[in-house]
Formats: C-alpha cells, structure tokens, sequence
C-alpha cells in the first residue's frame, strides 16, 4: 500500500471467519486488481478462532489488509461504522466475509459508481438476474417480508430492489457529518435514510451459501430489524395508527350524535366519515408526519382529502350497504368499512400528502 490514498476501502466485518478470509482476499485481489485501487479493511471482533490472526499475514504477505481488531463481538453495525472510520477511500464497500457476497461483482459496483455517476450501488438479489442460492421457503418468506416492510414504511427504501442487502458500495463523502446509528445492521437503510445523495444504481448478484462456518446472525435480529425501522420511520405508522384509532372514536361518536339527532343513517354516515377526515388530518399533521410538512396547511387538509377520497368511498359503500340497505347495526357496519378503507388511506397518505 502506501502509494496515496485508494479508490476503493472495502470493510468487512469478520466474526469466526478464519478459513474464509484468505479465499476472499484472494478472489478480491484476482477481481480489481489492474483495474481499481483498493484498501480491504478487516474489522474483526477478537474472534475466538483467530481472524485476526490470519488478517495480520495476510497483509504481511503483501495483501492491502489493514485490521481493526476490537476488544470482543460488538455487533455487524457498528463494525461497519468503525471500519468506516479508518476508510480512507472515495468509495465504501461492504460485504461479508464469508463468500454469499461474491468478490466478482466488486467491478462492477465501481463500474456503475462511475460511469452513471451514482453515489449508491446496491448490490441487489430481487431483480431480474439476480437471486439466492439454497434458501429455504421460511428463509426467504423472512427476506422479502422485512424488504416489504422497509419499503412501505421508509420512502428511501424504494429506491432499490434490495434495502436489506448487506453488499453495497456507496461515496464517502455523503454520510460525512451524518450521525449513523448502528442499532441495527442494516447499515444500508440507515443510509438511505439518512446520508446526503442522489442517485442510487442497483446490480444484480447471486447470494451465494455461506463457503465455511454459520451465520452469526438469529432470531433477535429480526426485532432488532423491526426496532430499527421503526426508529427510522420516527415512529409514523405508530402515530398514524394511534390517530386512525381517535378517529374511529370520532366517527363513531358523530354517527351517534346524527343517528340521535334523528338525521338519518345515510346522513349521519356521511357527517361521521367527514368529521374523521378531518380530525385525523389534523393530529396527523402537528403530529405524526410534523417533521414533513411543507406549504400551506389548507393545500395540505385537501391534497389529504383526494388521498382519502378511495378509503372514504370505500367506507361510505360498505357503511350504505351494511346498514342503510341489508339494516345491520350502523356502528358495526361503520366499523368494517373504516378496517376495509385503512390500508388504502395509509399508503396514500406517505405517497401524496407527506411525500
Ligand atoms: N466484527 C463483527 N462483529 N463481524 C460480525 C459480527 C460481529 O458481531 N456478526 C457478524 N459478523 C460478520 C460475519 O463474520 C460475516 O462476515 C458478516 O458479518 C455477515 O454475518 P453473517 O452471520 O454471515 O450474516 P448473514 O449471512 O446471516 O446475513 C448477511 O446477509 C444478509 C442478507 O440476507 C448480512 O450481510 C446481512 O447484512 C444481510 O442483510
Ligand atoms: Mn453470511
């Protein structure tokens, strides 16, 4: 190394990965070398069969290995994080160490990086000649799930086909001065979330079986995962969720206040489904999305009512023909339409009115 800073600082966090490692290394150098500069950065967490050890000849026998060994297992986030610290490249890699990431795709990240000028390549598994190799059902039932979930609750995550993947190169330069929270592993998300860029490539991979070892990886994660969404997202559907819940007490206390008030079913109906709207959009509003607004509020109350426009219908309709037509119970009826216009009313909402 030593001659000037490199293009590429590749981080890979180790954890029992003895007998992998100089495999990786070896097929990284055969994949860049001649073609880009390049730093591989060992962040290993004082593994039990000696990692570290072997990151250490490794960089002895000429390999740009530079080791960051820490004092015990500190989690895959902020290995990730403190492996940036000791970066010295324009562009970051992370990628296991246990060969699912394939080291041949490492061109082509820096490829795309440069040529489409994206501050994000995501080395992606779900899109079309990408995938997973030997993965049970459950497994990737749990993948794509937690990818849906991202992609709902995150705007930032639909900007590639693969927010959970762990392999992605991404410029230096644009989480400079953002504080990175490595609750999570999902250090990608985070960064979507949170760094400063602007376009973001995707390139299909192959998530190949683990070459030596196990996952290190378990159950807990998975909370961990919903946690750190959550935090994320600040909490929206949470208090979107609370809100919807007050404006079911509001629709349902103005049907009684109509029914009472003896305007009749289809009218109390409506007033009811009306009042929520706007009760819901203004707790929504110096609430749940307060940190996205933008404009005048009146701009905001009806660009909210044509994004509630499907669900009210929705609503109104199974309302008129529950109670008003077939004659249940108007609160019932009421109660089924609001279940059946919610998800509709959600997904609008984070598209149009808070964007
Ligand atoms: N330093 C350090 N400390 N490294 C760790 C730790 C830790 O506490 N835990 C895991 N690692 C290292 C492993 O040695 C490996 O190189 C890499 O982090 C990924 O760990 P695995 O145990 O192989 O994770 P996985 O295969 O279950 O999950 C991977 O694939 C997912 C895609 O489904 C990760 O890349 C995830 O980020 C990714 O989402
Ligand atoms: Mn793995």
């Amino acid at each position: 190394m030593g001659k000037g800073k490199p293009l590429v600082s590749i981080i890979v966090p180790t954890y029992n990965e003895r007998e992998n490692l100089p495999i990786l290394v070896e097929r990284i150098s055969k994949a860049l070398n001649g073609k880009y500069s390049y730093e591989i950065i060992v962040v290993d967490d004082n593994s039990p069969d000696k990692t570290w050890e072997v990151a250490l000849e490794l960089a002895s026998k000429g390999y740009p290995v530079r080791l960051l060994r820490r004092p015990g297992k500190l989690g895959l986030g902020t290995a990730v994080l403190d492996g940036l610290k000791k970066a010295s490249g324009e562009y970051i890699v992370v990628m296991d160490a246990d060969l699912q990431h394939p080291p041949e795709v490492l061109p082509k990240l820096v490829e795309k990086a440069l040529s489409e000028n994206a501050d994000i390549v995501v080395a992606s598994r779900y899109m079309p000649g990408g995938g997973v190799e030997g993965w049970s059902f459950i497994r990737k039932l749990v993948s794509k799930t937690a990818t849906l979930i991202a992609k709902i609750v995150l705007p930032q995550a639909r900007k590639t086909s693969d927010p959970m993947s762990g392999f992605f190169l991404f410029r230096k330069d644009i989480v400079e001065n953002v504080s990175l929270n490595p609750l999570g592993y999902k250090i990608l998300l985070e960064i979507l979330v949170k760094a400063r860029y602007r376009r973001v490539v995707d390139v299909p991979y192959v998530f190949h079986r683990r070459l030596h070892g196990e996952s290190k990886l378990g159950v807990k994660e998975i909370w961990r995962y919903i946690k750190h969404v959550l935090r994320l997202s600040e909490y929206r559907p949470l208090k979107f969720a609370v809100v919807g819940a007050s404006g079911v007490l509001v629709n349902e206390g103005v049907l009684f206040l109509g029914l009472t008030l003896g305007l009749g079913k289809a009218l109390s109906g409506l007033l009811s489904i009306e009042a929520s709207i706007i009760s819901n959009f203004i707790l929504n509003d110096i609430w749940t999305f307060r940190s996205r607004r933008k404009g005048s509020m009146l701009w905001r109350l009806i660009k909210y009512h044509f994004s509630v426009a499907l669900g009210a219908v929705i609503m109104y309709s199974v309302y008129f023909t529950l109670a008003v037509i077939l004659g249940f119970n108007p609160y019932i009826s009421m109660l089924i339409g609001i279940v059946l216009g919610f998800i509709a009313n959600y997904l609008l909402s984070e598209i149009i009115v808070w964007r």
